[in-house]
């Protein structure tokens, strides 16, 4: 017999179990899947572990798993535990719904920059009725670090909306009417042209404070930055003075190093900071339960899962 085990923190187990029901009729979720804390008598059954953001050490209780599936794109927090068990296929999250909701966030940040809205909501607080100049959006370059499931998608939207549009990625890509940027000595001219910068890159060792005074002082002057990816990326003392200079515009902050932000932040109260609590884009359980099914199926029939992480990259 074979159980699966839920282990979700910051997230509702039982919405997904239900969004699962009816993609796998095959499965007694009543007998033979458990929500952690609860485990199974013999925690040898459990083969599959669903997760989000899971405690840490908590995989290791089950030494039979073929594979745990993260119902999130970002991995950074599971391969942060050290107890993650060894050579055990990790599945990342890639969902056209999650994939859209991404792109819909990124394209409102760039044009609530581009079109100027974040001076002229200023303006209404000061009852000031005037017309700004606007840059044409063929001038406009975007530039997105992380040309990935998401970044991708958000990269080819920009083009239909008729920006110029760049990307920065480990390897080389051929995306219609994107300019490829890649590898480390790819990032400085990939940044000097960029007016508004997208961070959609994934958390890993190589990636973690990229943006740093460092890679801010390589933007033109006036660029925005919009963080969409995770609050790790960012130094936040660097975005701080970045912003305060007016080297850096304005910034749309989606994550923090420390969520939830702490009250205190200055963050929360800067007059060129627009936050939102990590919602950029959330899994849709109806939407992603055919694949994540497909993933267990294939796992139970002894194949390598699809989207599968490679552990040494970190993504
Ligand atoms: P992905 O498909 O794995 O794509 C990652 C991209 O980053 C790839 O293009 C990759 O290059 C590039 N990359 C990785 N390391 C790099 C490096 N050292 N230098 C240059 N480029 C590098 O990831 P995704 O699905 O697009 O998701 C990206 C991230 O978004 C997730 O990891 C997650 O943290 C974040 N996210 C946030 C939210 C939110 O609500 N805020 C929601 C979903 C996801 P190659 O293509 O050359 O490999
Ligand atoms: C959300 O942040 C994700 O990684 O899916």
């Amino acid at each position: 017999m074979s159980n699966m085990i839920f282990i979700l923190q910051g997230d509702d187990s039982k919405r997904w179990i239900e969004a699962l029901i009816p993609a796998m009729p095959e499965v007694d979720f009543n007998a033979d899947c458990y929500i952690w804390p609860d485990v199974p008598d013999d925690p040898d059954s459990v083969d599959v572990a669903v997760v989000w953001r899971p405690n840490p050490g908590a995989l290791k209780t089950f030494p039979n798993l073929k594979a745990v599936i993260n119902l999130g794109a970002g991995v950074d927090s599971i391969l942060a535990d050290d107890t993650y068990p060894q050579g055990v296929p990790l599945a990342r999250m890639i969902d056209p719904a999650m994939t859209r909701h991404m792109t819909e966030f990124v394209i409102y940040k760039v044009l609530h920059f581009h079109r100027k809205f974040h001076i002229y909501e200023e303006m209404q607080r000061h009852h000031v009725w005037k017309e700004l100049s606007q840059l044409d959006t063929l001038t406009r370059t975007v530039g997105i670090l992380g040309l990935g499931a998401l970044g991708s998608d958000a990269a080819s939207h920009l083009t239909a909306l008729e920006f110029k549009v760049a990307g920065w990625s480990r390897t080389e890509k051929n995306l219609d009417g994107v300019e490829s940027f890649f590898g480390a000595d790819g990032l400085t001219p990939f940044l000097a042209q960029t007016d508004i910068l997208v961070c959609l890159l994934p958390l890993t060792q190589e990636t973690r404070g990229i943006l740093n005074a460092d890679l801010f002082s390589k933007l033109p002057q006036g660029a925005f930055v919009i963080n969409a990816a995770r609050g790790g990326h960012m130094i936040e003392a660097d975005m701080l003075a970045a912003l305060d200079s007016g080297h850096i515009e304005a910034a749309a902050l989606d994550v923090f190093p420390e969520e939830p932000l702490p009250d205190a932040s200055p963050f929360w109260d800067h007059p060129k900071v627009w936050l939102t609590p990590h919602i950029a884009s959330l899994s849709v359980p109806s939407s992603a339960a055919a694949e994540i099914a497909d993933n267990i199926r294939r796992v139970r029939a002894g194949k390598p899962p699809k989207d599968r992480v490679n552990m040494d990259s970190g993504y």
